[in-house]
């Protein structure tokens, strides 16, 4: 049985003030945790804040990137260590703002994907289509393309480790969320795909999220589906009352 996961990525949004107080306000609705984890995503730069508003929680704390090299000259780029060090255990890896807007490749994601690995941190790896993509005919290809490239030299015992998010591009953010037929129908060809590449026992223990347009009134749909094991919540993810919804709906 795969426990569902809800994560709120909150990308480049809210102040040290807000963030603190959203994480505190989701700390008090989840309680102890119920039947789902739950995990919080701020930039960067507010994660030891959130991580302390958290502290002692059932509400883990994420990062949205990380660099792959354990330290050095790399200007403005983050490790994994120090993402571990300020109270972090879940780190979001291929974003499609990251891939489309910032120029990540799968090589890029698949270096980052060994070092957060290493580092005994939490993976969420995002995978994708356009909408153009979609309209061709090419998601499923997209989507195989995305992970074979992501996963490269990664063994089944890792891959156990990690989280996946299908987040297709034309439903981030724009209100157009994917039909829990087309999601599942994804999300069910990513098992495939993984016990082809790996085993089916791996395949079968691996969560994956869905991610796009998700809020309180489609959740319960979407997490319905055999296949679709939690969410990845951005603009829903920002107040705390729909966020812990799409939680309620999920656990
Ligand atoms: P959205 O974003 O819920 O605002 O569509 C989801 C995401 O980008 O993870």
């Amino acid at each position: 049985m795969r426990r569902p996961f809800v994560a709120g990525n909150w990308k480049m949004n809210l102040t040290r003030d807000e963030s603190t107080a959203l994480a505190s306000e989701i700390v008090s609705a989840v309680g102890s945790g119920g039947n789902c984890d739950v995990a919080v995503c701020p930039p960067n730069v507010y994660l030891h804040a959130v991580a302390e508003a958290t502290k002692g929680s059932s509400v883990g704390v994420g990062a949205q990137n990380v660099y792959h090299e354990v330290s050095g000259a790399f200007t403005g780029e983050t490790s994994t260590e120090m993402i571990k060090d300020v109270g972090a255990t879940y780190v979001i890896l291929g974003h499609s703002e990251r891939r489309n807007i910032l120029g990540e490749s799968n090589e890029d994601v698949n270096k980052k994907l060994h070092a957060v690995l290493a580092a005994g941190l939490t993976p969420i790896v995002c995978v994708g289509e356009l909408l153009e993509e979609r309209e061709a005919g090419r998601t499923i290809d997209v989507i195989k393309e995305q992970f074979t490239g992501s996963f490269a030299n990664i063994s089944a015992e890792q891959l156990g480790k990690c989280v996946i998010a299908y987040e297709p591009v034309w439903a981030i953010g724009t209100g157009k969320v994917a039909t829990p037929e087309q999601a599942e129908e994804v999300h069910a060809n990513l098992r495939s795909i993984m016990t082809e590449a790996f085993d089916a026992s791996t395949a079968e223990s691996v969560r994956i999220q869905y991610g796009g347009s998700v809020k309180p009134d489609n959740a319960a749909e979407l997490l319905g589906q055999p296949n679709i094991d939690g969410a990845l919540v951005g603009g829903a993810a920002l107040k705390a009352d729909s966020f812990v919804a799409i939680i309620k709906a999920a656990g």
